[in-house]
């Protein structure tokens, strides 16, 4: 039998990731004034420089980084690459000025227009999908704790095998991807199930430098979502599941202890209650 694990591998997954973002994600900055460039790309060689000074870095180990480098673009993994190194930071300083929700990064996986299930429903799956049943409820409000009917709540998530639909082989196309609609008092319903931690590919160059740094590869199970709502601010989060081995060395350190969820025992699976606060925009 083939399942999604035995045919997944990094060349499938980052060239995914890359042709997804080419697609959807690239929005000109060409009006960024030279001086900004300037500094932004000085700084960064800067950081460069110091490096190879402080550690004497050799023709050789200088040889591998550039054949390295050239390996991350042939695997398409350029997104998975800043995404699990870089996003964390940007997310930061994005979002520092907020008073609602906390945020984390987006990651390589989210696709839009996703099937609309209206304030309750389930995520779309396939028969018999592994994992532990989760029935999510929650209500989305303003800062001024004023209910937000007709909000957007977009989940994306991998199956507990740690596979997302699109990107990885064999899974059924919008498998664990749904739109929620907030009902007139702010709030929804979702069933879903609970998903794996992730082990980002490493068959692939991010791979090769996890493996010669002796780093692992984890990222503790996680739900995707983005949250939007007209005047609002969009928030794109994760929410995470208390006692993954991973939580506190998640390799793309997006874990924040807001986004904690608190799974009680339910008929069938769990029940999960967590709600988000949007900032106007
Ligand atoms: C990566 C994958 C994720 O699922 C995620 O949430 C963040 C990063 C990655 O492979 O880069
Ligand atoms: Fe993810």
């Amino acid at each position: 039998m083939t399942t999604a694990s035995d045919s997944a591998t990094a060349a499938a997954s980052g060239a995914n990731a890359t042709e997804r973002f080419k697609s959807d994600k690239l929005v000109g900055v060409e009006n960024t004034p030279p001086e900004r460039v300037s500094t932004l790309a000085r700084e960064v060689l800067e950081a460069v420089h110091e490096t190879i000074r402080k550690h004497k870095v050799t023709y050789d180990e200088y040889n591998a980084l550039k054949a390295w480098l050239i390996s991350v673009g042939e695997d398409g993994e350029w997104p998975l690459f800043l995404d699990v190194w870089v996003e964390h930071v940007v997310e930061e300083v994005a979002t520092e000025h907020r008073e609602g929700n906390k945020g984390t990064i987006e990651g390589p996986y989210y696709v839009p227009d996703a099937p609309e299930q209206g304030s309750s429903g389930s995520v779309p799956m396939r028969e018999n999908e592994s994992g532990t049943p989760l029935t999510w409820t929650g209500k989305v409000t303003s800062t001024n704790g004023s209910a937000l009917a007709g909000a957007k709540v977009e989940l994306w998530h991998a199956d507990a095998d740690g596979f997302y639909s699109q990107f990885a082989p064999n899974i059924p196309e919008w498998n664990l991807r749904a739109s929620f609609t907030t009902d007139a008092d702010g709030n929804f319903e979702i069933r879903t199930v609970r998903p794996a931690p992730y082990q980002i590919p490493t068959d692939g160059a991010c791979g090769k430098l996890i493996s010669a740094a002796g780093w692992h590869a984890w990222r503790p199970a996680h739900l995707h979502v983005k949250v939007s709502a007209p005047g609002h601010e969009l928030l794109t989060a994760q929410l995470y599941f208390p006692g993954d081995e991973h939580n506190d060395d998640d390799i793309a350190s997006a874990v924040k202890p807001e986004l904690m969820l608190a799974p009680k025992p339910a008929a069938g699976g769990e029940a999960i209650e967590y709600g988000f606060v949007l900032d106007p925009a």
